[in-house]
C-alpha cells in the first residue's frame, strides 16, 4: 500500500512537470562561475553577465576574500548551533552595530538568509496569539514570494494592494476600522521591476492607520541610502522595521533586519528563522562585516552604476522597448509571453550576453520579461555591445 500511495506523489509530480514544460514554464539548474568583471562562466563559455545582483562587484572584492580566508583558517567552516546556543560568533555583535547605526534603526539582528528572514520574521510580526488581536496584512502586489509566504505562515489574512498605489492601499487600511492589527509590507526597489516604493508616504500612512511597517531593502542595500544603507534609513521610526540581504550587493549571503529593540527583544523569543536555524559560517560574517566597513567609501561605484542604468535605459526606450517604471540598476524589459521572453533570452546568449527570461509564477501573467541587473564592474562598452546586440530582429 504505502508504494502505491508513493507511486501516486510521483505521478502527480510528472503530472505538474509536464505541464510545465508544456507551458514554457519548467525551471531547470545550470552550472555558473561568477567572475569579477561582471562576467560569468555558463555552459563552458564566457558571458557578459546581466543576470545577477551582484551589483558592486563585491562578491570577489579582494577585502571580502581576504577577511573570508582569514576567519575561515581561525574559526573553521560552520558555527555548528543556531546563535542562541553556540552558534553567536563575535563578529555578528560587530555587524548588528553596523547595520542599525547604518539604518539610522537602535538595534538589528542577523539572519541566515533573506527567504527566512522574511518567513520567519513576519510570521512573528503578525502572531495574533502575540497581538492578542486579529491581524490584516497590507502587501504590495509585486512583493517577493517570500513575504508573501511569511504572511500565509502567519495566518493572518492577507491583502494584496495594487503595486505602488498608496490610494488603493489607504482605502483599504480605512475599511479596516474594527478591532485588528494592522502590517504593511512592501519591497523599496522592486526586484523584478527596478521601481521603488514611496516609502515616506508609506511610513506616513502606517502612521496614520496605528499599523507597522515592513519594508524588504533586499535590492536597496549597497544602493541607495545614505552610505548604501538603503531607502528605510531616512524612516527610521519605532513603526518601521527594515530588512535586506547579504547575498547581492554585499556579495556574500544572509539577511538583516533593523528594528527597535523590542522588536528584537522579542524576535529573540519568538522567531522560528532565528531559533531553529544553524548560524552563518563565520567567513560569511567576515566578509560580511568587511563589506559593511567598506560600504561608505563606494559612493562612486553607486554613481557609477546608476548612470550606466540611466544610459541604458535610454537606449532601450529609444529602440522602442518597454521598461517599465524601473528607475535603479534592475531594467526590466516586459515582452509578453513566456515564449518570446525565453527566446530573447536565448538569442541573447548566442550574442554573448546572459539575461534571464522571467516567467509567471515569479512575474504575473502575461509579464514575462528579461530581467537586466548591471553592476557597477560592468562598463559603457559591455551596456553599448548590449545595445548594439539589441536589434529590432531580436524581438520577432
Ligand atoms: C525582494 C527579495 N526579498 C528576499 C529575497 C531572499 O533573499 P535571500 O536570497 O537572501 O534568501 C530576495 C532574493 O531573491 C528578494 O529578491
Amino acid at each position: 500500500l504505502k508504494k502505491v500511495v508513493g507511486m501516486v506523489f510521483l505521478e502527480r509530480m510528472s503530472d505538474f512537470c509536464r505541464d510545465r514544460q508544456a507551458k514554457q514554464l519548467f525551471r531547470t539548474l545550470q552550472d555558473t562561475r561568477i567572475f569579477p568583471d561582471g562576467r560569468a562562466e555558463y555552459e563552458g563559455r564566457k558571458f557578459i553577465n546581466f543576470a545577477g545582483n551582484d551589483y558592486l562587484g563585491l562578491s570577489r572584492h579582494p577585502a571580502l576574500v581576504t577577511a573570508a580566508q582569514a576567519a575561515l583558517s581561525e574559526d573553521g567552516v560552520g558555527v555548528t548551533a543556531s546563535r542562541l546556543v553556540t552558534g553567536n560568533h563575535p563578529l555578528y555583535g560587530k555587524i548588528e552595530q553596523l547595520i542599525a547605526k547604518g539604518k539610522n534603526q537602535p538595534a538589528a539582528l542577523v539572519f541566515s538568509s533573506g527567504y527566512l528572514a522574511n518567513l520567519s520574521v513576519i510570521a512573528a510580526l503578525a502572531d495574533k496569539v502575540m497581538l492578542q488581536m486579529p491581524v490584516v496584512i497590507f502587501a504590495d502586489r509585486l512583493c517577493h514570494y517570500s513575504l508573501l509566504q511569511g504572511a500565509q505562515l502567519a495566518q493572518a489574512r492577507l491583502i494584496r494592494f495594487r503595486h505602488n498605489d498608496l490610494q488603493h492601499l489607504e482605502d483599504l487600511l480605512t475599511q479596516h476600522t474594527q478591532d485588528c492589527a494592522k502590517l504593511i509590507i512592501t519591497e523599496s526597489v522592486f526586484g523584478m521591476d527596478g521601481d521603488r516604493a514611496d516609502l515616506e508616504a508609506l511610513a506616513q500612512l502606517a502612521k496614520e492607520h496605528a499599523a507597522l511597517l515592513y519594508v524588504d531593502e533586499a535590492h536597496a542595500t549597497g544602493v541607495f541610502g545614505p552610505h548604501g544603507f538603503g531607502l528605510a534609513a531616512s524612516i527610521a521610526v519605532p513603526h518601521v522595521v527594515a530588512m535586506g540581504t547579504f547575498g547581492k550587493a554585499l556579495g556574500s549571503a544572509g539577511a538583516y533586519v533593523a528594528c527597535h529593540e523590542t522588536v528584537r527583544d522579542y524576535l529573540l523569543q519568538r522567531c522560528g528563522g532565528m531559533i531553529y536555524s544553524t548560524g552563518l559560517p563565520p567567513s560569511t560574517l567576515a566578509s560580511i562585516a568587511a563589506a559593511l566597513e567598506i560600504l561608505p567609501t563606494l559612493d562612486a561605484q553607486r554613481a557609477h552604476l546608476l548612470r550606466l542604468a540611466d544610459s541604458l535605459r535610454q537606449a532601450l526606450k529609444a529602440k522602442g522597448f518597454d521598461c517599465g517604471q524601473s528607475t535603479t540598476q534592475i531594467l526590466p524589459i516586459l515582452l509578453g509571453s513566456a515564449e518570446r521572453a525565453l527566446a530573447m533570452s536565448q538569442y541573447l546568449r548566442t550574442q554573448g550576453f546572459l539575461v534571464p527570461a522571467i516567467r509567471p509564477p515569479t512575474v504575473p501573467p502575461q509579464t514575462s520579461r528579461l530581467r537586466l541587473s548591471l553592476s557597477a564592474v560592468h562598463t559603457d562598452e559591455d551596456v553599448a555591445r548590449f545595445v548594439a546586440a539589441l536589434t529590432k530582429d531580436a524581438q520577432a
